[in-house]
């Protein structure tokens, strides 16, 4: 999409905001109440070049996200696979599918159209520049990826489930027992209540939001609130 506005505008109102820093806490309860409502992006839901279903992927055939989403617990950004990682499958499964046209272009010289590039999906969630954000810094610390990006695992096409806004942001920094999960369970899609037990024999502790206060407690789990944690 086109952008009218020249870059710099993008940081003039965050330039503001950290001039008054002295009045920072009130800041932040005005900027958590502001930018909400413009964060329209939820339900954001872009046609891809193949029908690529997750529901068919890991719902029904249980590839764990890391098979594709190789850098989500190593890095701080999650990158989107490569035609190659599509390739070891469909080279030989459902090979003739009309969807899987534009994996042929980048991956079969024998196809007609070939030009070996790579496959253009259309990106979803995308923070503004001015927002540093670390995938494995959440991931591994027993965040899931549904906490953020919803029931990916049922999805037949990939859509923005959680706001992503500064306020989204600060409620779990606040209170993050509400999702804290054993690092087992942080690609377990099915995760509740009833998996507690495995880690705690403890008659008080029963649901996963009370394993998440002991969680927190035993690893000292303190996100930050602090302007710099978010805004370099
Ligand atoms: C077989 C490969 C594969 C697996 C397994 C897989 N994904 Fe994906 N994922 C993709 C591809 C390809 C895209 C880009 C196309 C699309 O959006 O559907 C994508 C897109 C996404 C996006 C949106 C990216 C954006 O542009 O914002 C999210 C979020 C995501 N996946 C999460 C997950 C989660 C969570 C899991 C595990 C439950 C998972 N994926 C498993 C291949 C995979
Ligand atoms: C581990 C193996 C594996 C990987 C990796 C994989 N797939 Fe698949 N995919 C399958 C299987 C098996 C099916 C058939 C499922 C069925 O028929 O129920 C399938 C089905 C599909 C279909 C539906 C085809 C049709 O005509 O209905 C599309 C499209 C597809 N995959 C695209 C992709 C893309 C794009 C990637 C890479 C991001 C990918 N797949 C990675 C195994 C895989
Ligand atoms: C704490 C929240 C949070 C968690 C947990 C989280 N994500 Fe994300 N994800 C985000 C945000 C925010 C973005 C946008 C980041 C940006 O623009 O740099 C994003 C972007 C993505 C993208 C798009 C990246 C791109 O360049 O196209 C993929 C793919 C993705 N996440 C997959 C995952 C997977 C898989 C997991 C679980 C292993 C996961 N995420 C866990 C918040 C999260
Ligand atoms: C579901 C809960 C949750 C959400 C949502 C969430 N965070 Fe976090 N965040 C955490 C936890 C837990 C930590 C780790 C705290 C610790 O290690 O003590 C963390 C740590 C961080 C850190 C420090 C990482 C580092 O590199 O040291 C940054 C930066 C951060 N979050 C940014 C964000 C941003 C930006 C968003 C919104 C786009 C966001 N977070 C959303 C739970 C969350
Ligand atoms: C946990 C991460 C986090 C922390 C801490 C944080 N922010 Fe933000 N901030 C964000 C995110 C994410 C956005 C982008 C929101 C969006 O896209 O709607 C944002 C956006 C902003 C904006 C632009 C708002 C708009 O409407 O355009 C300003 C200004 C801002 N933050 C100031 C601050 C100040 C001042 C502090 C400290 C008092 C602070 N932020 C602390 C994550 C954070």
């Amino acid at each position: 999409m086109a952008n009218f506005f020249p870059r710099w505008t993008n940081l003039l109102p965050l330039k503001i905001a950290v001039c008054a820093g002295s009045v920072a806490a009130g800041v932040v309860a005005a900027f958590a109440y502001y930018a909400t409502p413009k964060a329209q992006v939820v339900g954001y839901q872009p046609s891809q070049p193949i029908p690529f279903s997750h529901s068919i992927h890991v719902g029904q055939l249980g590839i764990d996200c890391r098979y594709c989403h190789s850098f989500v617990d190593v890095s701080g950004h999650s990158n989107v696979p490569t035609a190659n990682t599509c390739w070891n499958c469909h080279e030989h499964v459902q090979r003739d599918s009309p969807k899987l046209e534009p994996l042929h272009r980048a991956m079969n010289p024998s196809f007609p159209g070939y030009d070996g590039k790579p496959i253009e999906w259309v990106r979803i969630h995308k923070s503004p520049d001015y927002v540093y954000f670390n995938h494995a810094a959440h991931v591994n610390r027993g965040i899931s990826c549904q906490s953020c990006h919803g029931d990916v695992h049922e999805m037949e096409v990939v859509y923005q489930a959680e706001s992503h806004s500064m306020g989204w942001c600060l409620e779990c920094h606040r209170a993050p027992e509400d999702h804290i999960r054993p690092l087992e369970e942080v690609f377990n899609f099915e995760y509740g209540d009833a998996d507690v037990a495995r880690y705690v024999q403890d008659d008080s502790i029963t649901t996963t939001r009370q394993l998440g206060l002991r969680l927190v407690e035993k690893f000292d789990v303190q996100p930050k609130e602090s302007c710099a944690t978010c805004h370099h």
